[in-house]
C-alpha cells in the first residue's frame, strides 16, 4: 500500500511502516458500509496517500509509556478518520478538485455525497474512541472537534477581511489544526499511562508542532508545487482566506498599497494570485512567515528536550526537522 509520507519520514523504519499499513487496512475494514459508494470513497482517500502525521506523532508519544500496539492501531485509525472527515468537508467548502494527488470526494461524487461521507467518517472516529478510549480522552476529543468547527467558521467569517492581525491568524490555526496535533500526542501518552509533566510536555510539543505545520501549509499554498503537495496551490487567496504571508505583506511599507489594491478588486484573477505569490516569494513575507514557523518549532524542541531519552524522542526530533523542509 502507498503510504507516501511515512516513506519519507521513516525511510529506515520498516517496523513503523508496517504498523501504519495495519492502520490503513484497519480503517478500510472498519469504515466498511453496506453502501458501496462510501467504501469506494473511503478506500480512495486512504490509498491516495497522505502523511499520517497525526497517527505517527500519537504512536511516538505512546512510546514514552506502556506501549500497547493493538489499542494504538485503533486510536491511530480514529485520528486519521477524523482528519479525513475534516478534509472531505473542507474540500466541499473550498470547492477543491484535488487532494492527495487524486480527485476530491466532492469532485468525484458530488457535494451531497461528500457531506455524508464526511459525516460517516466522523461517526466512525467517534465509535472507535468510545470503544477504546477513557472517558477523559473522549471528552477531550469532543472539545477538539468543537474547536475545529469554530476555527473553520471563524476563518469563513474573516474571509476577504484585510484587517486580519497575526493574533487573529494564530488563534484560528490553533483551533482548526494545532489542537488536533496536541490531542494526538496527548491521547497517545494518556492512554499509555503517562501523566504529569511528561504528559504536558507531549501535549505542548504536539500543539507547537501543529502551529508550525499549518504555517508551512499556508506558505506552501504560495510557494509549493501542485505535483508535490497533491492539491492545487494559490487557492487560499482566491477563496479570500488570508494567511500569514498575506498578513505580513499587508504590514509591509513597500507592498501593502499594491496588495491592498489587488485584494479589494471586484474579483481576484489567477494572474493576481501569481503576482501576489511572486511578492510573497521575493520579499520579506516569506522569510518572516518561515521565521515564525521556526519559532513554533523551537518551542516544540523545548518541550521535546524535557522528555526522557529514547528512540521515540529521536524520531520526534526528526519529524520537527522534516517540517521546515517539507514540500508536501
Ligand atoms: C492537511 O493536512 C490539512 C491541514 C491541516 C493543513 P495534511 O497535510 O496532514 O494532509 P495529509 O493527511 O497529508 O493529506
Ligand atoms: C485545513 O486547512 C484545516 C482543516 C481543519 C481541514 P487548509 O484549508 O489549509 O487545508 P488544505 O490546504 O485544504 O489541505
Ligand atoms: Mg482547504
Ligand atoms: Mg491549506
Amino acid at each position: 500500500m502507498k503510504v507516501k509520507g511515512v516513506e519519507i519520514v521513516f525511510a529506515m523504519e520498516t517496523e513503523f511502516n508496517a504498523l501504519i499499513e495495519q492502520v490503513d487496512d484497519f480503517i478500510i475494514e472498519y469504515a466498511n458500509s453496506r453502501q458501496k459508494l462510501i467504501n469506494v470513497a473511503v478506500a480512495d482517500l486512504v490509498k491516495a496517500g497522505g502523511k499520517r502525521l497525526r497517527p505517527i506523532v500519537m504512536i511516538l508519544a505512546s512510546k514514552f509509556g506502556d506501549y500497547q500496539s493493538d489499542k494504538l492501531i485503533k486510536i491511530a485509525a480514529g485520528l486519521e478518520l477524523l482528519h479525513m472527515a475534516t478534509l472531505v468537508h473542507d474540500d466541499i467548502i473550498d470547492e477543491a478538485t484535488m487532494r492527495r494527488g487524486e480527485l476530491t470526494t466532492q469532485k468525484r461524487f458530488g457535494k451531497d455525497v461528500a457531506v455524508f461521507v464526511g459525516d460517516f467518517l466522523l461517526t466512525k472516529a467517534y465509535n472507535l474512541f468510545l470503544e477504546h478510549l477513557s472517558r477523559n480522552s473522549v471528552l477531550k476529543f469532543n472539545k477538539v472537534v468543537k474547536l475545529i468547527c469554530e476555527g473553520e467558521v471563524d476563518q469563513y467569517q474573516s474571509k476577504f477581511a484585510p484587517d486580519l492581525t497575526i493574533n487573529d491568524y494564530l488563534r484560528r490555526i490553533r483551533r482548526k489544526t494545532a489542537l488536533l496535533f496536541a490531542f494526538s500526542t496527548y491521547v497517545g501518552a494518556y492512554e499509555s499511562g503517562i501523566r504529569n509533566t511528561t504528559l504536558s510536555n507531549l501535549y505542548n510539543l504536539g500543539l507547537e508542532m501543529g502551529m508550525a505545520f499549518q504555517i508551512r501549509d499556508d506558505i506552501l499554498d504560495f510557494v509549493g508545487k501542485k505535483s508535490k503537495v497533491g492539491k492545487a496551490v494559490g487557492q487560499d487567496l482566491l477563496a479570500g482566506i488570508y494567511t500569514l504571508p498575506i498578513v505580513y505583506l499587508l504590514d509591509s511599507k513597500e507592498d501593502s498599497k499594491q496588495v491592498k489594491e489587488i485584494l479589494t478588486k471586484e474579483s481576484i484573477t489567477e494572474d493576481d494570485v501569481i503576482l501576489i505569490s511572486e511578492l510573497v516569494k521575493d520579499k520579506q513575507a516569506f522569510a518572516k512567515s518561515q521565521q515564525l514557523e521556526e519559532r513554533f518549532l523551537d518551542r516544540a524542541h523545548y518541550h521535546l528536550a524535557q522528555l526522557p531519552k529514547n528512540e521515540a524522542k529521536q524520531h520526534l526530533n526528526y519529524i520537527l526537522g522534516y517540517q521546515v523542509s517539507r514540500e508536501k
